[in-house]
């Protein structure tokens, strides 16, 4: 195939050296030839001239062509020879200008195809034989339009391409050299095969195969035959003269490679070099485990399945739930999310291939953590009986409820129900919370809720009375409490006290009323606890009123009251300069005896109950009669007048004496201690009493009993002188009964001389002339004393005479 190159960079170089015709073989045959040339001006005739290219000199043949013909053909060749073929312009026999090329003539007519096959359904595989020369060869395809397509092929056999299958064909060959190509060789006719089945398959199942094509035209059957790949390449066949196959019994996951071809009505087997791969569908996975899980921060349901072995090719799997989550994953486990609390979950899985999914694998049901249990509560039921409750939550096994107290103590209860019981001691705050629980976990935390119980009921309650009116309370703080109520509650009042302080009084209370103490702790947060103890008081008695003193006699004194206790000792207490005088009753009124006369007391009442004391009553004043003076001594000063004198009196201002006889009655009224009273004549017996007057009035009555006046002074008191110087004295007594003393008192010598009673004369001895003598005749007073109110004498005894008898009497003397 290098000649016509080369000859063709000859042509150019000659042309640009002669300026030569351009001639160019347009086709040849065995027997011509059909040139084509370049236009020469001036030129009126072309002439072309064959020679054998070994033999130039002998022409086999020329043709003439007119001036505008630039392309004609020569004949009388010989098939397979080498000729120059040359053309001339002329101009009227002249040559103006020529120009030559070289080529072969075409080759002999071929003998017919040996053998057609048909390769597949496009294609039919031809065999002739060669010939020498032929630089290639064309065979030429008819079908039964007519001319169809020449292709050119370098050897036999040959594939004839690209034909329509199941269509007959008539071939035939031509050889072919650098001059031409041969006359066609007579005909042989084939019939090319069905076409391959256009397969399409699908693993409905992961045991089978279904394989469906469309119809192909004149199939009377179909074949189509599979193996696993890499394991057996035994080919199975199935026949059938549907459209379609399936084929079970086969193994999950594996690939499998599937050929068809169809029968023709002439029983030939159409093409089948179109195969098909085709997977089974993987194994159903079986789930291993499914338990909660993360998944970027949020909840998921977390699934593993057991990893399918010895499977064809990628697989993946597909968890899917029946609340609309899936998760794929190619490893052996994936997560589901985000999921919720309290959700059931159906959750199947299944493992894909190219071929579609497997069936998914059983059910499992999966509840996640259950929800948080919400509007809790607590009441308290009874004291120290809490009881948390809270919305019951769907999908739980229990519940658990934590407790913690404010100190610290803490307790949890666990449940199935939805509330707990638990201690709640009074004034703690309690914070709680529940969980729930499941399977596959707990509750998230929720909500906390605080409770603070009431306060604490104070202990040590103690309430005392410090004043008639009031009560304090004091107590032991307790806990919870920020404030203290405090009431005293009688029949009709409330009083309160609020106060933070754990004391509190009570003032202003009613007397001897029963109250009923409560103190009432409170906080801000729970309120009071009103279920604590009252205690019960009574205030002191009430105040005795309208003392009234009555006089009973001098020593005693009846005190009266008027009082509204219901019950209470009463005490009467009279202070005096003497002290105190007391007397106790329970009634209204007592006697206060053995009052000191002349003193000044202060009286009040005063109450008692085992409350207490109350307030002593307004006090009022008493005063007791004058004290009798103790002593009362009356002196007679002479016969009739007697001097009253007497001790002093405690109490008693003046004093009004009665002297009273028989005879008489005398009074004196003073403020001495002493009175001159007349009347009273010798030898008279009398009583004295006396009125003793206090400054304000008061009066009391002494008696003195067995007064009786002295005897009287005798009379005709008469001296004689007596013969040996004696005196005797005569005197006319008032009575027998008495004693009578003579007392003589000279300048010398004094004599007395003591009568017996009823004697009316004494002798007195040695008696001087000439001394004057002081006679004095008196009774003697019982007790022996001489009465001295009786008229001294005084005599002289004159020595005149001798004896003495003469006593003249000088007058009376003065007692003083
Ligand atoms: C190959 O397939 C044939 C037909 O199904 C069977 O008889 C043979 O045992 C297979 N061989 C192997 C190695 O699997
Ligand atoms: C299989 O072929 C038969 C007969 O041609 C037809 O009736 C049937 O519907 C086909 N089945 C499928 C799945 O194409
Ligand atoms: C079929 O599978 C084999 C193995 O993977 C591969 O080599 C081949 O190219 C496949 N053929 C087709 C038509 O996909
Ligand atoms: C799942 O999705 C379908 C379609 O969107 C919807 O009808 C169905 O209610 C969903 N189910 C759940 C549990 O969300
Ligand atoms: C999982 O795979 C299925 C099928 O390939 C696809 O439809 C789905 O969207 C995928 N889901 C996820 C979460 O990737
Ligand atoms: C607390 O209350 C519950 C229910 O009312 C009752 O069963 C329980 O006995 C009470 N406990 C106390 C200590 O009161
Ligand atoms: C609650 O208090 C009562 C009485 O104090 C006691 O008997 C009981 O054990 C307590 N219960 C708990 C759970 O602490
Ligand atoms: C208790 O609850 C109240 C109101 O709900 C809140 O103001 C207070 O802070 C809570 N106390 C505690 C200790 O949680
Ligand atoms: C004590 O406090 C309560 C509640 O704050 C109030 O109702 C009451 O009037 C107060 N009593 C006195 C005596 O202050
Ligand atoms: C005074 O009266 C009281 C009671 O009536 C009596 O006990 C007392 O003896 C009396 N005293 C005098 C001195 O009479
Ligand atoms: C009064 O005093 C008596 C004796 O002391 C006593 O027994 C009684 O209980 C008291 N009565 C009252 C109301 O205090
Ligand atoms: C009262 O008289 C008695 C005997 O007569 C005497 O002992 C006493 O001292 C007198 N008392 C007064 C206060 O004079």
């Amino acid at each position: 195939m290098k000649w016509p190159a080369i000859f063709v960079l000859l042509g150019i170089c000659s042309q640009a050296a002669a300026q030569a015709i351009q001639v160019s073989v347009f086709s040849t045959t065995s027997k011509s030839a059909i040139l084509r040339w370049t236009r020469v001006s001036g030129a009126s005739s072309y002439k072309v001239t064959a020679a054998p290219q070994n033999s130039p000199g002998n022409p086999v043949g020329y043709a003439m062509f007119g001036a505008n013909t630039v392309m004609g053909s020569i004949h009388s060749l010989s098939p397979n020879i080498f000729y120059t073929f040359t053309v001339e312009a002329l101009d009227n026999q002249r040559t103006l200008n020529s120009g030559t090329i070289d080529s072969s003539s075409a080759p002999e007519v071929m003998d017919p195809i040996q053998t057609v096959k048909p390769k597949d359904s496009k294609t039919l595989m031809a065999s002739f034989s060669s010939t020498t020369g032929a630089t290639s060869y064309i065979i030429r395809v008819q079908n039964t339009n007519g001319f169809f397509r020449e292709d050119t092929v370098s050897s036999s056999p040959a594939e004839i391409v690209s034909l329509t299958p199941y269509t007959e064909y008539t071939l035939s060959v031509m050889s072919v050299n650098s001059g031409g190509q041969s006359q066609p060789s007579s005909t042989v006719t084939a019939k090319t095969v069905l076409p391959p089945p256009q397969l399409s398959a699908s693993s409905p199942r992961n045991d089978s195969i279904t394989v469906s094509w469309a119809p192909v035209a004149h199939a009377v059957q179909y074949s189509l035959s599979l193996y696993k790949f890499g394991w057996n390449t035994t080919n199975i066949r199935h026949n059938t003269s549907n459209t379609n196959l399936t084929i079970s019994g086969l193994d999950a996951g594996s690939l499998y490679v599937i050929k068809g071809f169809a029968w023709d009505p002439e029983g030939r087997q159409g093409d089948h070099n179109l195969y098909i791969n085709q997977t089974t569908r993987p194994p159903t996975p079986s789930i291993a485990n499914v338990s909660m899980g993360i998944n970027n921060g949020s909840a998921g349901i977390s699934v593993s399945w057991e990893w399918v072995e010895g499977v064809y090719g990628s697989i993946w799997y597909h968890v899917m739930s029946d609340q609309n989550l899936t998760c794929n994953s190619t490893s052996s486990s994936c997560t589901l999310f985000p999921v919720g609390c309290g959700e059931v979950h159906t959750i199947r899985v299944s493992a894909s291939n190219e071929a579609g999914p497997s069936l998914p694998s059983g059910p499992l049901v999966f509840i996640t953590f259950p929800c948080t249990p919400e509007s809790l509560a607590v009441v308290e039921s009874t004291e120290g009986n809490c009881t948390l409750t809270w919305d019951t939550v769907n999908q739980v096994d229990s519940y658990t409820a934590f407790i913690k107290r404010g100190d610290g103590a803490e307790e949890s209860c666990k449940t199935t129900s939805n509330s707990c019981t638990y201690n709640c001691t009074c004034g703690h705050t309690y914070l709680m919370s529940v969980l729930a629980f499941n399977q596959a976990g707990s509750s998230p935390e929720g909500q906390v809720i605080n409770s603070t119980t009431l306060p604490c009921c104070p202990e040590g309650v103690s309430v005392s009375a410090v004043s008639t009116d009031t009560f304090e309370i004091m107590w032991t703080p307790s806990r919870g409490a920020e404030v203290y109520q405090t009431r005293a509650a009688d029949s009709s009042e409330v009083i309160l006290c609020n106060d933070t302080a754990p004391v509190c009084a009570l003032s202003d209370l009613s007397c001897d009323s029963s109250y009923s103490v409560v103190v009432t702790p409170c906080n801000d947060i729970s309120g009071c606890n009103r279920a604590c103890k009252a205690h019960t008081q009574i205030t002191a008695p009430c105040m005795p009123m309208n003392l009234m003193l009555t006089q009973k006699n001098s020593t005693c004194f009846s005190v009266s009251w008027t009082a509204n206790n219901r019950q209470a000792n009463y005490t009467v207490t009279a202070s005096g300069d003497d002290g105190t005088h007391t007397c106790n009753t329970e009634g209204n009124s007592c006697d206060i005896t053995e009052l000191p006369c002349g003193s000044n007391f202060e009286v009040s009442v005063i109450a008692a109950s085992p409350a207490g004391w109350g307030l002593p009553s307004y006090s009022e004043f008493l005063e007791t009669g004058p004290c009798c003076p103790l002593n009362l001594t009356v002196d007679q000063e002479t016969q009739a007048m007697s001097n009253v004198s007497w001790s002093t009196a405690k109490g008693a201002h003046t004093f009004i004496t009665s002297l009273t006889s028989a005879r008489g009655h005398a009074r004196c009224h003073t403020m001495d201690s002493h009175c001159l009273m007349g009347c009273i004549t010798c030898g008279t017996n009398y009583t004295v009493t006396m009125e003793a007057i206090s400054q304000s009035g008061r009066l009391s009555n002494c008696s003195y009993e067995g007064f009786s006046s002295s005897a009287c002074c005798p009379s005709g008191v008469r001296l004689y002188g007596m013969a040996d110087s004696s005196l005797r004295v005569y005197w006319r007594g008032s009575g027998s009964s008495h004693s009578y003393i003579t007392e003589v008192v000279g300048n010398r010598n004094n004599y007395t001389c003591t009568s017996s009673p009823g004697e009316s004369s004494c002798d007195v001895p040695n008696i001087q002339c000439g001394d004057v003598y002081t006679v004095v005749v008196a009774p003697l007073t019982p007790e022996g004393s001489k009465v001295l109110f009786c008229t001294q004498r005084i005599y002289s005894v004159s020595c005149a005479g001798s004896n003495i008898g003469t006593v003249i009497y000088r007058g009376k003397r003065s007692v003083d």
